[in-house]
């Protein structure tokens, strides 16, 4: 008896980073979309126990280290029952790639665990806990878009129109989110600029409402990209190519440093992401549309 999670990835639309706040994390305004690449993850009775496969799982952790084994013992410890999950991962997120695949993977492995050990746990319980093990969390089980602001886990549902296509050029490598976030601060203090409290952007949200990828493309934003690009500056080539093929819209991905491009539909996406591998700027160039629906049992 096993059950198996489906689980989107996500991408930042407006990634406001407020000041650092005093236990370490900033304040958001996180629009946050979920697009259809997804990982797999099957829940299993047995002992505590985290696998993966994936043709790129360099840097993964399996076992105990892996944040799908944290979320296991978690949902244990609040329902009082022992933490027997032997968890597998099939892996289609980048990696280190600012699309919360390891959030996504706690989330699977928190409704899997539910649906073993208390089917019918109600979603905002499985949140509440997902908030615990890291910020994108929650936005993995709740999925569609929704505005999180706190650290980016106290989630809001936004309205949008019809379907968005995008491509997503993946990186040689990943970034680490904190030293992102730290990148960020020491450049906002290098250049003595002041970081402003965020706010959500009425263009991006009329945007999304009317499902009007034109506007939309021009309305992305994300306060992490100047540190994105500082810590890794091959991908500012890439965000140039993707705009100089025609994308609506181009932005590093939440921390990166997988960058996103919007298209108009999903032949303009088909024919950028070839232009993309054409031009040697990435690794892979893959085809992905949002916004679908968070975890969900198969
Ligand atoms: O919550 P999560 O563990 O995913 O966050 C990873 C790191 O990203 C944090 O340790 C912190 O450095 C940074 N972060 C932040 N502000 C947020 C969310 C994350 O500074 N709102």
């Amino acid at each position: 008896m096993s059950v198996t999670v489906r689980v989107p990835a996500k991408v930042n639309l407006q990634l406001g980073v407020g000041p650092l706040r005093d236990d370490g994390y900033h304040d958001l305004v996180n629009v946050f979309h979920a697009v259809s690449l997804f990982d797999e993850v099957t829940v299993t009775p047995g002992p505590l126990a985290v696998t993966v496969e994936g043709a790129s799982i360099e840097g993964v952790p399996a076992g105990p280290d892996n944040l799908a084994a944290r979320a296991a013992l978690l949902l244990a410890e609040h329902l009082g029952v022992p933490a027997e999950a032997s968890i597998h991962i099939r892996k289609e997120i980048p990696v280190a790639g600012g699309m919360a695949g390891g959030s996504a993977d706690a989330a699977a492995a928190l409704l899997g665990c539910a649906e073993l050990w208390n089917p019918g746990l109600p979603l905002k319980t499985l949140m509440d806990l997902g908030g615990q093990l890291g910020s994108d969390v929650p936005f993995a089980l709740l999925g569609g878009t929704a505005v999180g602001v706190g650290r980016g886990e106290v989630l809001t549902p936004l309205p949008t129109s019809g379907e968005f296509h995008w491509v997503f050029a993946l990186a040689d490598g990943g970034l680490s989110t904190p030293a992102v976030y730290a990148e960020c601060d020491r450049l906002r203090a290098a250049y003595e600029q002041h970081a402003e409290w965020p706010h959500e952007s009425p263009a991006l949200l009329a945007a999304l409402a009317e499902g009007d990828a034109k506007a939309l493309g021009a309305a992305l934003t994300n306060d992490l990209q100047p540190a994105a690009l500082s810590l890794m500056p091959a991908l500012q080539r890439t965000i140039s190519a993707g705009r100089d093929f025609g994308a609506l819209g181009a932005l590093v991905s939440g921390s990166g440093p997988t960058c996103a491009f919007l298209a108009s539909d999903a032949e303009h996406a088909a024919d950028l992401a070839a232009a993309l591998r054409g031009a040697g700027v990435a690794r892979a160039a893959v085809h992905a549309a949002g916004p679908v629906p968070g975890a969900t049992v198969l």
